[in-house]
């Protein structure tokens, strides 16, 4: 009966691998659109794509982003200035590529722009750390995707939206978790609503890796600079070893945790993009896999005891 089942089970991973294999033709004509390709995941797509054959459109942050990715792509690959947190921007480069991709529309975007800082305890954070973040990271996502998913439909395309292993679990406090997972309810709402004009939605969701986003010097100076901006009475709830406490946690599990193979995840945002067959979710790290989603599945009371056991020294009362 074992092996029946084992038998079944190496049966349907065979199939699926298979039919995951299956790549769309035409890649030449597929114009692929990119958020936050400066650097990290986006700039490591954009370069991939481009080699492979697809246009690619690069959404740059900074002009000096734009310049060094210009440099090392093809010609069929265009950058753009692009803010995804003022929609006067959003709007200008989708007028752009309304005039780029003509009749075809637009075969992919990839909403990949995001920031990790502020991040730290929800009491050291005010509305307007929460407000900046959710601009970028969840605002952001909207509005790029509706700014072109007229375009998208006309291709029969995909929106490939990057979230986190913290869209699915909430660890530590702040703004990140929350706007990531409120990534994962856009996109899992938006799947369901174009799956009748043929658009597919896949979300992926990385565990750490070696970015700026997991830069430990950048969140260390950060969480120093929300401390030092903190009222008295809340740095002495929290005690004097609290920071340092923290700072140390940070290296720790940073140096645990983090991968420095980014193709794991532009290899999972590539499949998205080019497979026949792209899956709904995509969880790239082994951290994600054997830690963070199976952590979520469980019950509170386990995955609270293991993230109170691993907290900072606070004082004690
Ligand atoms: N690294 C990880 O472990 C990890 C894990 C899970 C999810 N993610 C997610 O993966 C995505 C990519 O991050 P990454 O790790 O590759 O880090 P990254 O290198 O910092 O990439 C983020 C990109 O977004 C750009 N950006 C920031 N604000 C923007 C804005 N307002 N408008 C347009 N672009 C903006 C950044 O530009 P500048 O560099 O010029 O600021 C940068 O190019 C993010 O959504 C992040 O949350 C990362």
């Amino acid at each position: 009966m074992f092996l029946y089942i084992l038998g079944l089970v190496a049966v349907w991973f065979i199939c699926r691998w298979y039919r995951e294999t299956k790549r769309v033709s035409n890649k030449g004509d597929k114009y692929v659109y990119i958020t936050g390709c400066d650097s990290g995941f986006g700039n490591l797509l954009a370069k991939h794509l481009n080699k492979l054959g697809f246009p690619v459109i690069a959404g740059c942050y900074t002009e000096k982003g734009e310049n060094e990715l210009k440099k090392t792509t093809s010609d069929t690959l265009t950058t753009v200035h692009l803010d995804v947190t003022d929609s006067d921007s959003v709007n200008r480069v989708a007028a752009q590529i309304k005039s780029l991709v003509g009749e075809k529309g637009l075969w992919a975007v990839v909403n990949n722009a995001g920031v990790a800082v502020p991040s730290g305890p929800t009491d050291w954070l005010t509305i307007d750390d929460y407000k900046g973040m959710l601009a970028v990271n969840l605002c952001g996502v909207i509005d790029v995707t509706l700014s072109v998913l007229q375009l998208i439909k006309k291709a029969k395309g995909r929106v490939v939206n990057v979230a986190s292993v913290f869209g699915r679990i909430s660890p530590f406090g702040g703004p990140y978790c929350v706007s990531k997972y409120g990534v994962e309810a856009f996109n899992d709402s938006l799947r369901i609503n174009m799956a009748h004009f043929g658009v597919k939605v896949a979300c992926i969701e990385p565990g750490f890796f070696r970015t700026n986003v997991t830069d430990t010097m950048l969140l260390k100076n950060d969480l120093k600079r929300l401390w030092a901006r903190l009222p008295q009475d809340i740095k002495d709830s929290y005690g004097d070893q609290y920071l340092a406490s923290t700072i140390e946690k940070v290296d720790e599990r940073f140096s645990q945790l983090t991968d420095g193979n980014l193709m794991k995840v532009v290899s999972c945002m590539e499949h998205a993009i080019s497979a026949l067959h792209p899956r709904a979710r995509y969880s790239p790290g082994w951290d994600a896999k054997f830690f963070w989603l199976p952590l979520s599945y469980m019950p509170s009371c386990i995955s609270d005891r293991i993230f109170l056991k691993n907290l900072p020294k606070y004082k004690e009362t």
